[in-house]
């Protein structure tokens, strides 16, 4: 055993050497950092249902749901779900890298063709190698290659098109009226990922850019996760009835796993009492953004075009991203170096996250200290 852990030093010292070294950090300073978009994982009423949760039924549900770990609970709130999405019906997963797994593997097979964004998650990308389908992969955001791909077909299956809708780390936001448009022109099927989209866009219920785009039933499939600006844990799929009866009956992901605890369904009617009930705490955190991007963009920062709550400050070298971040930690906020494979190679970069319940003060104060310790690296 000892060489092979000598060869497991070496191989994370020169990942350090690369400026690639990851370290588990606690929080500390103000959260520019976590997904809470909307400041739930603290909310009084998500707090309360999760109480209530495990003061009336059980804490877990310690089996797969096809054996004893389905409960009323998960009935009831997925069918809220559903409802929340716009579609048939809903199914939870401890998360949504598990989740997309699911997807893939239940939804596509060897002989079909995913055709998917440059910048998907890995959870994405991984739910497809696991599917042992074909795969082309177009630029991101460009709409005409993805139609281009589509114009060929498999001789066997199908195309599937998968996208992101809030990219995770760029913050722009892919036009999912075209995606349906070409999948239809082209009989595809599309999927779409709206992890982080869920609870901050979407006119009416807030239930992500699906509804915004009005694209709800044109989707076989979405992802949203409930970790982010749900402010819980764990995620769900939302689809026509068929395809999540085909996703229980098929994906091994969500076969072989236990079931998501109840708890969750608990904290999640409390999450979703606030994002539908309270449309203008939906709205704080893209103002907020807006005026974020404007003070860094005047301080002459490389800000990449986009929208919504994240706000991407690219530095390009590893090394340097780890400075500056290190200073903005310095003076009270918590801003992390987004580093490959996370990014693609010379795109390291702050991911600055902004939270309905920043006040104008903090925001001005982390734009300052971003860009003073950008100016001086
Ligand atoms: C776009 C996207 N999809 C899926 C996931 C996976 O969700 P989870 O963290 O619940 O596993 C994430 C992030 O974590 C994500 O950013």
């Amino acid at each position: 055993m000892r060489p092979f852990l000598s060869e497991l030093t070496q191989r994370l010292e020169e990942t350090e050497r690369l400026g690639l070294l990851r370290i588990l950090r606690e929080p500390a300073g103000i959260d520019f950092a976590s997904n809470d978009y909307l400041g739930l994982s603290r909310h009084p009423r998500v707090r309360e249902r999760l109480i209530e949760g495990a003061r009336v039924g059980n804490v877990s549900a310690p089996a797969s749901r096809l054996l004893r770990g389905h409960e009323a609970a998960h009935r009831e709130v997925e069918e809220r779900l559903a409802r929340f999405k716009g579609t048939e019906a809903a199914l939870l997963f401890p998360s949504g890298y598990q989740a997309n797994l699911a997807i893939a593997t239940a939804l596509i097979g060897p002989e079909d063709r995913a055709i998917s964004d440059a910048l998907n998650h890995a959870s994405l990308i991984d739910g497809l190698r696991l599917a042992g389908c074909e795969k082309a992969i177009y630029g991101h955001l460009d709409v005409r290659a993805l139609e281009n791909l589509l114009a060929h077909t498999p001789s066997r299956g199908r195309n599937f098109l998968f996208s992101e809708s809030y990219f995770s780390v760029d913050g722009d936001v892919a036009p999912l009226n075209l995606l349906a448009d070409a999948a239809d022109r082209h009989g595809a099927v599309l999927v779409v990922d709206d992890a982080h989209a869920t609870g901050i866009f979407g006119k009416t219920r807030g239930s992500g850019l699906c509804e915004l785009f009005g694209i709800e039933r044109r989707a076989v499939a979405t992802l949203s996760t409930c970790g982010k600006a749900l402010g819980l844990w764990g995620a769900f799929v939302a689809g026509p009835r068929v395809v999540i009866d085909t996703i229980i009956n098929k994906a091994r992901p969500f076969i072989f796993s236990t079931a998501v605890s109840p708890l969750l369904a608990a904290g999640l009617h409390g999450a979703l009492d606030v994002v539908e009930g309270e449309p203008e705490l939906r709205e704080r955190p893209h103002a907020l953004a807006r005026r974020l991007r404007a003070i860094l963009e005047n301080r002459g920062l490389q800000v990449p075009p986009g929208e919504g709550p994240i706000v991407p400050v690219i530095l390009g070298d590893n090394a340097r991203a780890l400075r500056v971040a290190a200073q903005v930690q310095h003076r009270g906020f918590d801003v992390r170096a987004v580093r490959p494979p996370t990014v693609p190679p010379g795109t390291a970069r702050l991911r600055l996250s902004i939270h309905a319940d920043h006040t104008e003060e903090q925001i001005d104060a982390v734009a300052d200290a971003v860009a003073n310790a950008v100016e001086a690296s």
